[in-house]
């Protein structure tokens, strides 16, 4: 009864302020507040990915691939050319959302082999996480999807090319449809899906070194939601490939490169093989440059 009174009499006075603000900024300060829960993480998203959703790294246990020896297991190489960039940086972090089975075309497994970072791998696809799990991986793992909302997601899986049904371009299933031995209806599933924030909030990473987002059709509303003047994310590569169609392609890409480079804080650095975009946070780019404008 008492503490119903209390929680009655806070919830008064938390109106009669907000309405003081109201009076005070006029609907401005409101419309602010909406934008700004966009980017507050949720508490009760972080405690399920905690709970419900997340792997340890395998520390202290050898890993398990199938190639052992390879020396770059990125699909184009991306991972050699981001560590030219990085100059060989050893002890970084990475987050690869789309992680597949954490080994072929793995953009950060040259990375945790031969440079010790550790990392978040971020796999929605089942059969895609149980081979992942096997791996051995030095990173938390991750069973869900990423998106701008916790909620389910019906999922396509597919391999590879698998990610959320109602983000993904009609051409991209049609591929999937063509290329796949399996239909779309028996491998549609419902997958959690959690904002990035939420993830990065819940493993505590402050230093982002190398983003991978390889999602399938999600990347930009992913990117709508993340706050990247709040965090540091050194490398941001994103696939804007559809698959298909030039035209909504090349859209894509505009829009991504419109969503980060508004911020400011980076750089449009280049493009690989017309599939993964990459953007440098500024600093980073001006030292590379030096570097490598360096006469010997
Ligand atoms: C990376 O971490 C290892 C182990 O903590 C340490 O011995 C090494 O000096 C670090 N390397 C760099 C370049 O900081
Ligand atoms: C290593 O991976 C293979 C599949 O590639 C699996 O059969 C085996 O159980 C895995 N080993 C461990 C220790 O997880
Ligand atoms: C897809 O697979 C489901 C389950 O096996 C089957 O019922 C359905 O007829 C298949 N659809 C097509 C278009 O082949
Ligand atoms: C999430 O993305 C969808 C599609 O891109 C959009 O319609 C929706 O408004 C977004 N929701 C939030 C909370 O940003």
């Amino acid at each position: 009864m008492i503490v119903y009174r209390s929680s009655k009499r806070q919830l008064l006075s938390v109106g009669a302020f907000l309405s003081i603000l109201v009076i005070y900024y006029g609907g401005k300060s409101i419309l602010t507040t909406i934008q700004r829960n966009k980017y507050r993480p949720d508490s009760l998203a972080i405690h399920l990915i905690l709970n419900k959703y997340f792997h340890k790294p395998a520390f202290g246990l050898p890993l398990n691939l199938t190639n052992p020896y390879k020396y770059d297991y990125s699909e184009y190489g991306q991972s050699i050319y981001v560590d030219e960039i990085f100059d060989g940086k050893e002890n970084g972090t990475y987050i690869e959302c789309g992680a597949g089975d954490g080994e072929t075309y793995s953009n950060s497994l040259f990375f945790e082999i031969r440079r010790k970072w550790t990392g978040v791998l971020i796999e929605a696809g089942r059969k895609n996480y149980d081979l992942l799990k096997m791996k051995k991986r030095k990173a938390i793992l991750i069973n869900a999807a990423l998106g701008n909302k916790t909620e389910l997601v019906k999922f396509i899986e597919a391999g590879f090319t698998g990610g959320i049904d109602k983000n993904m371009e009609k051409s991209h299933k049609k591929w999937i449809f063509q290329n796949f031995p399996y239909n779309l209806t028996n491998s549609k599933q419902l997958i959690q899906s959690f904002r990035f924030i939420d993830i990065i909030e819940a493993v505590g990473m402050k230093v982002v070194d190398y983003l991978i987002l390889d999602v399938e059709g999600s990347e930009i509303t992913i990117l709508e939601t993340i706050p990247l003047s709040l965090y540091v994310i050194n490398i941001i590569q994103v696939e804007f490939l559809v698959k298909m169609d030039v035209e909504k392609t090349s859209r894509k890409l505009d829009k991504i490169k419109d969503i980060i480079l508004s911020t400011n804080l980076y750089i449009y650095f280049d493009i690989i093989k017309n599939t993964d975009a990459l953007f440098i946070r500024k600093d980073i780019f001006y030292d590379f440059e030096k570097r490598s404008t360096k006469p010997l």
